[in-house]
């Protein structure tokens, strides 16, 4: 959600902060702008849309100066325009953001009564003109970023540049992201270490309420209250860094064919050798746990779904879920001794960051379910249990869906065995089930063709409902939830037996109706719902194993998946579910990688 970044450069800096932002794209693509100070002048470029727009504005126009910032928007405050678009500049000052500022009207009238209107439509906008206004009576850059600072409300990063200082960059960080890049003799800032990875693996990450001060010779770093404070330069592994597609079309069809190597790497980190124990911390431990509380948004959120029905089932233990934004607003009843599980690929998502600050000090213990281990989720929990999905760079979650579910299974198992539903042997057997998966998601994968064919069947809809019933229910939720996002078809997941219940009456001949049943104890009754679609002579896809696939007779499509063992039937399941909709994307011909309106890692409220 909103990109940064920030050079302070031996060399021409725009060519380079281009290259960076390419690397935050999928953090929003309405606009994207540059601007530099050069010989102490600042000049700026903007463009609406995807960044290919400013690197041809910038072949026609370009940016002179070692020193510049850059982002990539994702629109809160005003349509995408190039007005609107960042960087924002008053007088001596130059911004980017990433957040928002709740209290800019308030800020935008006391300015405007000083005789600095406004231009654009923007939040930020009011943060440069702030600042100008502090140093006009008389501040220096510093002072007057630190001032401005003490007045905004809200959730920000932001990077500052000045007119005359060549030399200077401020960073500050309060509920969005920053890192700090440490260079030879160059300096840096970023949303995050991706964007910094081509040019240092040296990074330091503010806290919460930190603000920087750069000079090619270093950085000094403040706390909130405004003393000097140090922070720790971590070394990145490049690794974890890599954004390439890997020979495929779209990340997403890359991440989509890494699920058996990622869910096979999970497995080695979080199980014992021997492969008969789970190898999680010590304080992720259930004995004394009497209920999970488990927070998520989007994707995360239905993954917390299907686990709910594993803690409950195999570990005996109640088991609430909450969309994040939600959440604090419902004022749960929580358990002194109970554990809160807040699952997030990007670990920054705003809404479920402040659940988890929200419940500080009311359960015995968080647990952060996140891919990225340096992320606010990851160190504001208790403890951090790493999904290790790698880079998601897929606006979409695919890979990062099916590795939270490896270790929400992981937990419910653990569960169990802490709470003596399970003992050593009947964990062990559990264990060599979810050892199948990378075999079984290879199997899964194998099925595009006749994805493809599928897609091609449901490309034309205007309506798709997907039904499951048990853990399929939620992955009926997941898949229509990837198909909206990528095909921009209207799509639905219901719990099958809720059909009759009233979105029954939108049957019809026309609306593909995709059932996700594998031949488990609730086949029958799901089959039932199936066969009460068909009767109205709905259009119905089933996806079954074999046996399932026999057994329901004829239907409009079908798609066979591999025999699984219902323990890990949700992870497997997502597969198919994932490629239908990419398939269906590509058919269409939408932007697959970054649909429209979206953006990965969701930073405001
Ligand atoms: C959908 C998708 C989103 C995210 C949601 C939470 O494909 O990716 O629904 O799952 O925005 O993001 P994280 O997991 O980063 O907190």
């Amino acid at each position: 959600m909103c990109g940064i970044v920030g050079v302070l450069g031996t060399h021409e800096v725009a060519p380079l902060i281009l290259e960076s932002l390419k690397r935050l794209e999928y953090r929003g693509y309405d606009s994207a702008g540059i601007a530099t100070v050069n010989t102490g002048r600042l000049d700026r470029r903007r463009a609406v849309g995807k960044l290919i727009n400013l690197s041809d504005l910038l072949v026609h126009e370009p940016l002179a100066g070692k020193a510049g910032i850059g982002h990539t928007r994702w629109a809160t405050h005003g349509e995408a325009n190039v007005k609107n678009a960042h960087p924002h500049s008053s007088g001596p000052v130059t911004v980017v953001h990433n957040g928002i500022i709740e209290n800019f009207r308030t800020l935008r009238e006391e300015l405007a009564s000083v005789g600095l209107g406004h231009e654009t439509d923007t939040d930020t906008e009011t943060i440069a003109l702030l600042t100008r206004h502090l140093m006009e009576q008389g501040m220096d850059p510093e002072a007057a970023v630190r001032e401005t600072l003490a007045r905004l409300d809200g959730a920000f990063a932001l990077a500052f540049i000045f007119e005359g200082h060549d030399d200077l960059m401020i960073g500050a960080r309060k509920g969005s992201p920053l890192a700090v890049g440490w260079g030879d003799g160059e300096m840096y800032l970023g949303s995050d270490a991706i964007a910094l990875a081509p040019m240092t693996d040296r990074i330091t990450y503010l806290d919460e309420g930190d603000w920087v001060v750069l000079t090619r010779g270093g950085a000094t770093f403040y706390d909130f209250a405004g003393n000097r404070v140090n922070r720790d330069v971590s070394v990145i592994r490049l690794d974890q860094t890599r954004v390439d597609k890997g020979g495929h079309r779209h990340f997403m069809a890359k991440e989509i064919a890494e699920q058996p190597s990622v869910l096979g790497a999970g497995l080695a980190f979080h199980l014992s050798p021997d492969g008969k124990t789970i190898a999680f911390p010590p304080e992720v431990d259930f004995r004394g746990i009497d209920r999970v509380t488990m927070v998520a948004c989007g994707t995360g959120h239905y993954a917390t779904q299907v686990a709910k029905y594993w803690f409950e089932q195999i570990a005996g233990l109640p088991c609430d879920t909450d969309i994040a934004s939600e959440f604090r607003y419902r004022e749960p009843v929580l358990s002194d001794k109970g554990m809160g599980i807040f699952v997030s690929q990007s670990g920054e998502t705003a809404d479920t960051l402040a659940a988890l600050r929200y419940v500080d000090g009311k359960l015995s213990r968080t647990v952060g379910v996140v891919n990225v281990s340096t992320s606010s989720i990851a160190r504001e929990s208790d403890v951090a249990l790493p999904i290790l999905a790698g880079p998601e760079i897929s606006v979409a979650s695919t890979k990062g869906f099916t590795a939270q579910l490896l270790v929400l299974l992981l937990l419910a198992l653990k569960a169990a065995h802490d709470r003596g539903r399970l003992d050593d042997a009947g964990l062990a057997e559990k264990l060599a089930e979810l050892r199948m998966l990378p075999g079984i998601l290879a199997q899964a994968l194998d099925r595009e063709s006749e994805i493809e064919a599928l897609a091609h069947k449901i490309s034309s809809a205007k309506d798709v409902l997907f039904l499951g019933r048990g853990v399929m229910y939620p992955l009926a939720l997941e898949a229509a939830l990837k198909l909206k996002e990528l095909s921009y078809i209207h799509a639905e997941g219901y719990a099958s037996g809720e059909l009759k219940h009233g979105p029954i009456a939108l049957i019809d001949e026309v609306m593909p109706v995709v059932v996700l049943a594998p031949r488990d104890a609730l086949y029958d009754k799901t089959v039932s719902n199936m066969q009460e679609v068909m009767a109205r002579l709905g259009k119905v896809i089933l996806i079954s194993d074999r046996k399932g696939l026999d057994e329901a007779g004829k239907v409009w499509g079908t798609l066979t998946m591999p025999n699984v063992p219902s323990l890990i039937a949700p992870i497997v399941y997502a597969v198919p579910a994932q490629m239908l909709a990419y398939h269906t994307a590509l058919a269409r011909g939408t932007d697959v990688d970054q649909p429209r309106n979206l953006a990965k890692s969701v930073t405001v409220e």
